[in-house]
This record gives structure tokens, C-alpha cells and sequence, in this order.
């Protein structure tokens, strides 16, 4: 099994290409949707186009591994209801294609009593969220049952949290794709979407690369780069709520330390988890992460340039309400990402852990999206075939944060199935 699809075919192609469907982003979603089309209808023409030279560069394999279990989601929201789902799914898909996962569960930890009620509205949004075989646990006893390492007064124990490579789920999602006759076209980034003079493909999408593809219906996945494509699509140049990239560092430990993975109580009003360990697959254990603005959309060092990227960010006034609103959270993140030695203070409190130990681990980039008020958008947020002309032939899906690559499957037959219910052409029933 070769890994990544080198799309020699298509250079051989007449230029412009024609499909019936064309997805924009490699990621775990564009992928999980594309595959999904493919494995729905058997007969449709379906293009992902992927502006880097692989498939999964970005979020897809720069994450946490975690295959989440659905715990702290508002219920009702679409991350609650798609997250249950989409465990199953994705559980079942790695059982079938023997891709590696590990059940090492995780454990919820309060550190001190004022962190205990926060714990129980875990816990009840947990019972609403449908999640397995939670339980509280009210001694250090019982917690060091499960983890002997660990510290806090009371945990919140879910036997049902996994660990997983996503890229490797990626990759495996592209080659269901591609045995299904889907075509996958890399290092050709987007820069325009317009309508086309040809009624039977209205759409037109051309590359940097000055390739064209026309398409009837479009599926958008840019990760990051929602931002700058929805402004595209959408023909406007500022949104209503402000997209941000932050810089996520992780450190790593010394193998096979721990078996669990080990969270903080989070302040479920903000966009991250907070400190926590988690064991990966390569017996290494991932530390962190804190995270800070990042220099670019997917600023991954700070020694790339584009420091406009971020001023301009900085000079908005939603930036600046968020700031104002969490000034004491932003502080903390700046500490943890410059002082080694305070993040592992707040990694003691999970669990005994020697600084000395802990190395840097692997860089991330995150976006959130910050609404006027400067609180952060909590949910998936898609468009769904809204505006005119050719915009009621697209589907943007504008915001998916974690845990979008454990919903990666429910993701995908939610947009298949409302694109199914919507389109006009009877291209699939053939
Ligand atoms: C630090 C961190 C930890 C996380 N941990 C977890 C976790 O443990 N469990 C979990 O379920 N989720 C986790 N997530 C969330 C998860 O990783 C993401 O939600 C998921 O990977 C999003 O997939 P995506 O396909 O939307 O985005 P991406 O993987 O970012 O893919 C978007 C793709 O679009 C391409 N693209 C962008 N613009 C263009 C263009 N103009 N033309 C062509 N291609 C373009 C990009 O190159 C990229 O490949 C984490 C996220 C982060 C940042
Ligand atoms: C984990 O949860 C899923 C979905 O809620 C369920 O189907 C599965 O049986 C659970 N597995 C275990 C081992 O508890
Ligand atoms: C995850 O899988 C990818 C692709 O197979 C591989 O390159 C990478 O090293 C793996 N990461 C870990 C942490 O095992
Ligand atoms: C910040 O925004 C204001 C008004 O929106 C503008 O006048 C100013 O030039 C901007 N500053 C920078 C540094 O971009
Ligand atoms: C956010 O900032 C703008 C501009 O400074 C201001 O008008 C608005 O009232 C702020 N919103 C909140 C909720 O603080
Ligand atoms: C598709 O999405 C739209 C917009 O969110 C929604 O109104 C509609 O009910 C959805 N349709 C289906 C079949 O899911």
C-alpha cells in the first residue's frame, strides 16, 4: 500500500478539469467527506483539492491524538450530538481496518475543592451527552487505582477516551476515497472561487498554480484558511466574528510513564483543554499544551514572517474584547509558552512529574473564532447552500475545532446527508 496518491493522472488531463463535486482541503473532514460522497454514490465525479504536497499537514496531524468521548459539549449542540455519533463510527472503522487505538481512558481531575462543582457539571453534562461508563470518584484511593501517578481529590473516570493517530486515519479515509475512483490533487492552493459561463459546471475554482476545475457543486474544508475562503466565497472582507491562529506547544516525557490520560477541570467557556497528559501510540507522552496568538494563519515559528497577519488581528475590536474579557487566561498562556517551569507547576498538579523530565514536544497550530463580545465561538459552525447564484451550490464548513477529527465520520455523513436533501441535479441516482 503506497501512503500518499501522487496524482500523475491528472496532469495528463485536458485542462479545465470537470467534476460533479469538488472538495477544497485535505484535512481529516475534506477527506472523511469526500470519502464519504464516494462510498454514498457510487457513479458521482469527485475531485479534493490540497494546496500542500500532503495530504493531513496541518490540524489533521498536528493534535492531541485523543479520540474524545463527547463529555463537555453544551448538549444539543452540534459537537455534542455529532461527537456520540461519531465515536461509534470511528471506533468501528479503526476495528475494521486495523488501524491501531489504545482505550486508555481519562481522568478528569480537580486539584482542590474549588474545582469540585465545576467537576459535577462535567459529570451531568456528561450523563446528558449519552457518554459510557462515567463515573465520579471521590478519593485519591480510588483515582490512583487508576492511575498511580496521579494527584487531585477527585476525578471524573471515562474507561471510554482512546488514543489514535489521526493522520494515519487520514490516510486511510483517502484511500477508501481513491479506490472509489476519487481523484486527489495536491500542491494546488485556491485563490478563486467564481461562477462560470458553462450551465452544466457553474462553478469555477482556480489554483495558484493557474490550473482550473470546474464543478457543479463545491464542498469546503480549509481548516485554518476558513477564514480567507469563506471571504472569498462570500465576496466580503471582514466577518462578523474574527478568525485567529494560535501557536500550540506541546512537551513530551519520557515513555510509558503513564497509561491514562490525565486532564485539568476547563473552563468550558474557552477554546482548550488546558494542561494534560496523554499517552500516544508511539509510547512517547504528550505534555501540554499552552497556546499563544500565532505570527500567521498557520504560523507554526515565530521566525516566519507575517507579522501584519497578526497586528492586523490584534487591531480589531473583537481581539481586544477578548483580551479585556481574559486578560488573567491570556497571561497564564503567556507564562506557560515562555516558562518551562511554570507549565510543569501546573502538570505537578495533575500528576508527579519531574521537570527535569519534560522535553519540548511537537508545535501546533489552533484557529478560534472570536465573536463581537470577544467570547469565543463553542460550536461547529457550516453553511449550508445559503445566498445566490453559485453560493447555493456550496457548503462551507467554516468552523471545526477539536473534537472535529474524532466527529470526522459523523461530519462527513451529516454534510453528506443535508447535501443529498439539497441538490437540484439528478447526478446521483445513476
Ligand atoms: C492542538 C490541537 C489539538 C487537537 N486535539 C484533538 C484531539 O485530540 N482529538 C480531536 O478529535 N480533535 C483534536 N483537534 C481538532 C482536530 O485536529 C481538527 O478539528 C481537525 O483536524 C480539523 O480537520 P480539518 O480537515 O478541518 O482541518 P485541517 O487538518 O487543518 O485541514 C485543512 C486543509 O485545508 C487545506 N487548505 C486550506 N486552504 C486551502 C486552499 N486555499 N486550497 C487548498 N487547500 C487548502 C490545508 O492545507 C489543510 O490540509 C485538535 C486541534 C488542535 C489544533
Ligand atoms: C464506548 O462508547 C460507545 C458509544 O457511546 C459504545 O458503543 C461502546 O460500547 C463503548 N465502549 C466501551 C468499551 O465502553
Ligand atoms: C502517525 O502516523 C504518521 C503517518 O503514518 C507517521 O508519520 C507519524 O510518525 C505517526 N505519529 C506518531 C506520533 O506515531
Ligand atoms: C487599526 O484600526 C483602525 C480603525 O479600524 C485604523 O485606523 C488603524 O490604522 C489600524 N491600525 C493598524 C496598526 O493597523
Ligand atoms: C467590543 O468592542 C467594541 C469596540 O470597541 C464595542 O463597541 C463593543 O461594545 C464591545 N463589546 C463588548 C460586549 O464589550
Ligand atoms: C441542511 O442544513 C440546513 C441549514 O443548516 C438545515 O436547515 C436543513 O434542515 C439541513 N437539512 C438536512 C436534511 O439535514
Amino acid at each position: 500500500m503506497y501512503i500518499f496518491y501522487i496524482p500523475n493522472l491528472l496532469l495528463f488531463r485536458e485542462w479545465p478539469l470537470l467534476y460533479d463535486i469538488a472538495i477544497i482541503g485535505g484535512g481529516i473532514v475534506g477527506v472523511a467527506i469526500a470519502r464519504g460522497i464516494t462510498e454514498q454514490f457510487k457513479n458521482v465525479q469527485c475531485i479534493l483539492i490540497e494546496k500542500e504536497n500532503k495530504l493531513g499537514k496541518h490540524q489533521s496531524s498536528h493534535n492531541s491524538g485523543i479520540v474524545h468521548s463527547g463529555i463537555y459539549y453544551k448538549p444539543g449542540s452540534l459537537k455534542a450530538q455529532l461527537c456520540s455519533k461519531g465515536l461509534d463510527q470511528i471506533i468501528n472503522y479503526c476495528n475494521e481496518h486495523g488501524i491501531p487505538y489504545k482505550m486508555n481512558g481519562k481522568l478528569i481531575v480537580a486539584k482542590d475543592h474549588t474545582e469540585t462543582n465545576a467537576l459535577s457539571m462535567l459529570y451531568n453534562r456528561a450523563k446528558q451527552n449519552n457518554v459510557q461508563d462515567i463515573e465520579m470518584l471521590y478519593t485519591r484511593q480510588q483515582i490512583r487505582k487508576i492511575e498511580p501517578k496521579c494527584n487531585g481529590i477527585q476525578a471524573l473516570w471515562c474507561p471510554n477516551t482512546s488514543n489514535v493517530n489521526w493522520s494515519f486515519v487520514t490516510e486511510h479515509f483517502a484511500n477508501d476515497f481513491r479506490r472509489n475512483g476519487g481523484d486527489i490533487l495536491l500542491n494546488n492552493e485556491v485563490i478563486d472561487i467564481q461562477p462560470s459561463s458553462d450551465s452544466a459546471y457553474p462553478i469555477r475554482i482556480i489554483s495558484r498554480a493557474s490550473n482550473e476545475i470546474k464543478s457543479k457543486y463545491l464542498i469546503i474544508c480549509g481548516g485554518l484558511r476558513s477564514g480567507e475562503l469563506s471571504n472569498i466565497v462570500d465576496r466580503i472582507s471582514e466577518e462578523k466574528a474574527t478568525y485567529l491562529s494560535l501557536k500550540v506547544d506541546y512537551h513530551l516525557t519520557e515513555t510509558r510513564r503513564f497509561n491514562t490520560n490525565i486532564y485539568g477541570v476547563p473552563n468550558v467557556e474557552l477554546p482548550f483543554l488546558g494542561p494534560h497528559i496523554s499517552p500516544r501510540l508511539d509510547g512517547d507522552v504528550l505534555l501540554g499544551p499552552a497556546a499563544i496568538p500565532a505570527y500567521g494563519m498557520e504560523g507554526y515559528r515565530y521566525s516566519e514572517c507575517g507579522f501584519t497577519y497578526l497586528k492586523n488581528i490584534m487591531n480589531t475590536s473583537n481581539f481586544q474584547n477578548m483580551t479585556r474579557r481574559y486578560f488573567f487566561t491570556c497571561l497564564n498562556q503567556l507564562f506557560s509558552t515562555f516558562s518551562p517551569n511554570y507549565q510543569a507547576q501546573q502538570l505537578q498538579r495533575l500528576a508527579e512529574i519531574n521537570a527535569a523530565d519534560i522535553k519540548p514536544g511537537p508545535t501546533a497550530v489552533q484557529g478560534v473564532l472570536i465573536n463581537k463580545d470577544g467570547t469565543f465561538v463553542d460550536d461547529f459552525v457550516f453553511d449550508f447552500f445559503k445566498g445566490d447564484g453559485i453560493r447555493k451550490r456550496i457548503i462551507n464548513c467554516k468552523f471545526l475545532p477539536s473534537p472535529a477529527a474524532s466527529c470526522s465520520m459523523s461530519i462527513a455523513k451529516f454534510v453528506v446527508d443535508n447535501f443529498t436533501a439539497n441538490i437540484e441535479d439528478n447526478i446521483f441516482n445513476l
